[in-house]
């Protein structure tokens, strides 16, 4: 057995032993339900992780991780958790954190086929082509590539006022507001890119439901 996969088992048993030790109660009462304020739609990459970077204990964050924090409207697995945070888990404050140096934005920007995965960054390609002339007037490479970071996160909380679930929710008067986030790998700061939603009227009128 490899050392890196014995130890993160030990790691375990001695997280369970130091949870027990401050709180006999802890797993018990964790066990009972949950009740996270918030919904965190964030990138899979390992250097990024939700609760740690956000102080949040085990209880407070519902997660949704993919490659390069997508919110495509076609994504069952995205919708389901949005449906369930959202109906189910009634959270209050939706995020999408992106962040800085994120692979999956890089390989969108170049030509490499990677693989699967290049239908999925298409979507950032997409992106891209909406605002290439703002994007080509940055001479910079590393700018331009982390334009393209907070873009992208801007476009996903955008996207996500569009669902119907989002439009719902807002349409009955429950409390939701989106935020967008991007984190910077080199800091550990996340910066809030102050585009916030809480209902439905600043999207472009062919996107407004009448639900
Ligand atoms: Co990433």
């Amino acid at each position: 057995m490899s050392n890196f996969y014995k130890k993160i088992l030990d790691n375990n048993k001695q997280w369970v032993e130091s949870q027990l030790a401050l709180d006999p109660d802890y797993f018990n009462d964790l066990s009972k339900g949950q009740n996270p304020p918030l919904l965190w739609i964030g990138c899979s990459d390992s250097r990024v992780p939700a609760n740690e970077i956000i102080g949040a204990k085990p209880g407070e964050v519902f997660v949704h991780r993919n490659i390069a924090n997508l919110v495509i409207h076609t994504d069952m697995n995205m919708l389901s958790v949005l449906d369930y945070a959202v109906n189910a888990l009634k959270v209050k404050h939706i995020i999408v954190c992106g962040h800085y140096g994120c692979g999956g934005v890089k390989a969108a920007m170049g030509n490499e086929s990677i693989g699967i995965i290049d239908n999925w960054i298409r979507h950032i390609k997409d992106l891209f082509r909406i605002h290439q002339e703002e994007l080509l007037s940055i001479d910079d490479e590393e700018k331009r590539f982390n334009k393209l970071v907070e873009l992208n996160v801007v476009e996903q909380v955008y996207d996500l006022a569009k669902t119907s679930i989002v439009q719902n929710a807002w349409k009955i008067g429950q409390e939701l507001s989106l935020h967008g986030w991007v984190y910077g790998l080199n800091s550990g700061y996340v910066t809030d890119l102050d585009v916030n939603f809480s209902c439905n009227k600043d999207l472009d009128e062919v996107f407004k439901l009448n639900i």
